[in-house]
């Protein structure tokens, strides 16, 4: 029983044949995933497919890459859907530094507005972070986001980062890069942290595992991380699928 805690099935990579993903992830053991949106097209692509498919769920949320574009209205129907059943987190939100469309004031004050919502309406955030971790460790705790905790989505930092969120009521996720060669400090990380606060995503169809990198990525990849973790810890991949699997139901808050 795998759980993808980050996938973009509502991505148009995956037009054409979402149903063939779908059976491949179920081969694979992947039972439940999550359909991150993050502007207009895509949240209501992640709504549709969470009412279409029972085993799918949504998180609604706006990119930093994009947070220009983010309208009062916007964040006026992220609140909205945040209470139809199969909405179980907001975002993805956060800061990235390394596209510059979005001014990083602009940046700051649409994560800060979306973990205002996310608090109000009860529900986890996923946390988008790219060159910015200092400004995203600074706002998370001035905006008291521990009441909400949430997910560092595509963890790639240092430990005492990682620690310092984990104080503050987040999970770390890992998803394709730890499984790559060179991929020194996510190994490192992913081996010291504890099981209980680690979960595992492919974010596909971005950052496909090895030996599949460069290729699409697919929600049955999210087996070869399990893997990995499994290597780096010295423990049984099963181990890694309980958990992370539990660790996820409990986060999202599913029954
Ligand atoms: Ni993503």
């Amino acid at each position: 029983m795998l759980f993808d805690t980050h996938v973009h099935l509502n991505a148009d990579q995956f037009n054409d044949d979402l149903e063939e993903v779908l059976e491949r992830a179920k081969q694979q053991g992947v039972q439940n995933m999550v359909v991150v949106g993050f502007d207009r097209p895509t949240i209501k692509k992640a709504i549709e497919l969470a009412e279409k498919y029972p085993h799918l769920y949504a998180s609604v949320g706006w990119h930093p890459v994009d947070a220009i574009d983010m309208t009062d209205e916007d964040l006026h129907w992220i609140e909205e859907l945040s209470s139809h059943p199969k909405v179980v987190a907001i975002g993805e939100m956060g800061l990235d530094y390394y596209w510059d469309k979005s001014p990083k004031e602009t940046q700051k004050e649409v994560f800060r507005k979306q973990i205002q919502l996310a608090r109000r309406v009860k529900l986890p955030i996923i946390i988008h972070n790219r060159e910015a971790t200092q400004d995203i460790v600074d706002i998370l705790k001035e905006e008291n986001a521990a009441e909400v905790g949430g997910i560092m989505h595509c963890y790639s930092g240092s430990l005492e980062v990682a620690k310092e969120c984990i104080d503050m009521n987040f999970y770390i996720s890992f998803g394709g890069p730890v499984t790559f060669k060179n991929a020194k400090k996510p190994k490192e990380v992913a081996k010291e942290l504890p099981l209980d606060k680690l979960l595992i995503e492919t974010d596909c169809p971005f950052l496909a595992p090895h030996p599949h990198r460069g290729k699409r990525n697919e929600p049955s990849f999210v087996s070869l991380i399990a893997k990995e973790i499994a290597e780096l810890k010295g423990i049984t991949y099963e181990e890694v699928v309980l958990k992370t699997y539990d660790n996820a139901r409990q986060l999202f808050n599913i029954k």
